[in-house]
């Protein structure tokens, strides 16, 4: 194989527990994330060993240490003789956003270098290799919907959502995660900040899974068929809003429309509403459209899945 194109989603938390601050300086999370049809696209071309181009499209200037250049450095690492790349990274999806494009892209590179230099890969290696690159990253191996926990690396797959509609806001100017995360720190000073061990590892649907405040996704994994609405809720949203108050004008505006739910998407300043289905998301996303409201579909695990990609 000499060239490979990879289109990789954004995501959105449809519900972000932050329970702790943890030795190692990340945070402890609960997260249920979802892909939504909003796109970068990568593509790599073969070059002789040593020879690494990455360009970036669309209007966006990446950090020299980029999820990109990381992800081919992994690969590197493990596979010294691999090969060269020339990459072009097209952004469509907002960046420092709460959006995980920087994730997408690191994920997609995984997956295409692996295949354009015809890599023995395991499916397991991968996954090590994404949550190196960053805490979101395994996520979009997999698509669809997932339930994430530790630092949000640890990656539980769940059978797809319904077909909700997506109203996504992606705000004004880039927000800083690790901010957002220091002012949920100095917000918690207050009290006692909790501090948490690193997670022993997945919870598994079973005996003891519906218990603690996972318990909404099992009464969704044994059949109710809809997310408990009422109970989603993202930890890091008021620290996002007492940094960026338009954040919260935005949710406002969304409000205003009787969203299933509405909530800040990661560390924000992604606002994000739930609707019925994408025909009301498209409605409501074309009378706010001078915010740059896009209405987007939840995507199923075989629409975004990038492992896919690596077989
Ligand atoms: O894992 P990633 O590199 O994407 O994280 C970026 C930053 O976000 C971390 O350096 C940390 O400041 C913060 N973070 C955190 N807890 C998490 C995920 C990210 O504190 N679970």
């Amino acid at each position: 194989m000499t060239r490979m194109v990879v289109r990789c989603p954004a995501k959105v938390n449809l519900h972000l527990e932050v329970l702790g601050l943890r030795p190692d300086g990340y945070h402890e999370v609960r997260t249920l994330l979802a892909a939504v049809g909003l796109w970068d696209e990568l593509e790599v071309e073969a070059a002789p060993p040593g020879v690494w181009e990455l360009r970036v499209e669309g209007g966006v200037s990446l950090p020299a240490d980029n999820t990109v250049w990381r992800a081919a450095k992994l690969l590197l690492s493990a596979f010294p003789d691999a090969g060269g790349a020339r990459v072009v990274l097209r952004k469509g999806i907002p960046a420092a956003a709460g959006l995980g494009g920087g994730s997408a892209d690191g994920a997609a590179a995984l997956v295409a270098l692996a295949k354009l230099w015809g890599l023995p890969v395991e499916p397991g290696q991968l996954v090590a290799m994404a949550s190196e690159i960053g805490s979101d990253v395994p996520f979009f191996l997999f698509g669809g919907a997932c339930w994430a926990t530790g630092r949000g690396e640890q990656v539980l797959p769940l059978p797809d959502l319904p077909r909700y509609g997506v109203v996504v806001i992606p705000g004004q100017e880039p927000v800083s995660t690790p901010a957002v995360y220091r002012a949920w720190d100095e917000a918690q000073q207050e009290s006692a900040l909790p501090s948490f061990e690193p997670a022993p590892g997945l919870p598994r649907p079973g005996a003891g899974w519906h218990e603690g405040e996972g318990f909404f996704l099992y009464d969704w994994l044994v059949g109710k068929g809809e997310l408990p609405f009422a109970k989603l809720r993202n930890d890091l949203q008021a620290a996002a809003i007492a940094l960026f108050p338009w954040i919260g004008e935005n949710l406002a505006l969304l409000a205003r429309f009787s969203p299933l739910t509405a909530m800040v998407s990661g560390s924000g300043g992604t606002v994000f509403g739930l609707f019925r289905d994408e025909g009301e998301a498209v409605r409501v996303a074309a009378e706010l459209s001078p915010r740059q409201a896009v209405a987007v579909p939840l995507l199923r695990r075989e629409e975004s899945q990038l492992l896919a990609h690596a077989e």
